[in-house]
């Protein structure tokens, strides 16, 4: 089954065709984060008016790349939330037309539990049940899967996302947007011990998560030190690092522990870290489950793993009652 499948819900525009949920036959991402970075944060009407400028030249793209004609297509997948409500729009919007042109199925997606896709492509395969952590820029979230139709939701973040603590933290040492690959970086060579960052919720006995507090202790520290010294950003970095790290690692281990899944799934734009994905690489050890990260192109937003969702969860609705939902829920 081959799937066209689109996602417009932050600053990129995404269009992929995908074969049975795990082979990506064309895929193509145009991102705006270069109009956005003197902002230090994504301007939502940019992002929606590039979109609406892109979208159409990134479908036709991945059309040409595939070299199939469109009647080997046999549904429209789209991101139908959460997001960002002009850049839902022109996605839901181009899928709706192209479904009603090529007389195909429409599956709506809901974006952040599609990101755990990403985990599918290449052929790969992972056992259920499966704990799955889900971090991004706007949203973390730790899962049971039992099947792909049974997902429960453990536990959430109560006020700031992982990805988005991770940006703020580097706004405020002066590092550019988006922050978590800056901070990645400037890690390499920081004492994550020198600075004690507080572990929002670590022991809170739930799945709930806080990173709200990380902020506010990163901005007291720059504020003492008045001005931020080459090692002092590295140190501050490494240790802002360190603590969501041990957050997520912490919580998910727990999870792991109390119900004894088969895998252990991350995903999302902050799985690209490579000290997240080496801490749970050493602490599966302990455990008899696999482990599966996605290949870093996948981490970030992009259509792939949305065609890839809506090949598991192939649930067609009329186009004509489909709108966008920017507040979309885990339960959709
Ligand atoms: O999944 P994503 O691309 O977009 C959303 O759906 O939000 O995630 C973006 C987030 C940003 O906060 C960015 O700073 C973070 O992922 N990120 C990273 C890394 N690469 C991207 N965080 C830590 N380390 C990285 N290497
Ligand atoms: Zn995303």
């Amino acid at each position: 089954m081959n799937i066209l499948a689109i996602e417009s819900s932050c600053d990129e525009t995404g269009c992929a065709v995908v074969n049975d949920g795990t082979v990506i036959l064309s895929n193509t991402v145009a991102s705006s984060v270069e109009l956005h970075q003197k902002y230090g944060g994504i301007y939502p009407e940019i992002a929606a008016r590039r979109q609406s400028e892109v979208i159409i030249p990134v479908i036709d793209e991945t059309l040409k790349k595939w070299g199939e004609k469109k009647d080997k297509i046999d549904s429209i997948a789209v991101t139908l939330g959460p997001g960002l409500i002009g850049s839902l729009l022109v996605g839901v919007e181009a899928a709706k037309t192209l479904a009603y042109v090529l007389n195909k199925p429409i599956i709506p997606v809901n974006h952040v539990t599609a990101h755990l896709y990403s985990n599918w492509i290449d052929g790969k395969n992972p056992s259920f049940p499966a704990i799955a952590l889900i971090v991004s820029g706007g949203h973390t979230q730790l899962l049971l899967m039992n099947s792909h139709s049974d997902i429960i939701l453990l536990g959430e973040t109560i006020d700031d996302a992982a990805g988005e603590a991770l940006d703020k933290s580097a706004r405020l040492i002066g590092l550019p947007y988006p922050g978590g690959p800056h901070i990645e970086k400037e890690s390499r060579d920081g004492d994550s011990k020198a600075f004690q960052f507080p572990l929002g919720m670590i022991h809170s006995g739930d799945y709930n998560f806080s990173f709200s507090g990380l902020k506010t202790a990163v901005l007291r520290e720059t504020k003492k030190l008045k001005t931020i010294s080459v090692k002092s950003k590295k140190d501050i970095a490494a240790s802002v690092q360190e603590a969501v790290v041990s957050i997520l690692v912490t919580k998910t281990i727990k999870a792991v522990i109390q119900y004894k899944p088969k895998s252990l799934l991350i995903a999302g734009g902050v799985a690209a870290n490579s000290r997240l994905r080496n801490k749970f690489d050493e602490e599966i050890r302990n455990f008899n489950l696999e482990f599966f990260a996605p290949k870093l192109s996948l981490c970030s937003d992009n259509a792939a793993f949305i065609g890839s969702y809506a090949f598991f969860h192939n649930k067609p609705v009329n186009l004509f009652t489909l709108s966008a939902q920017a507040n979309l829920d885990f339960s959709y």
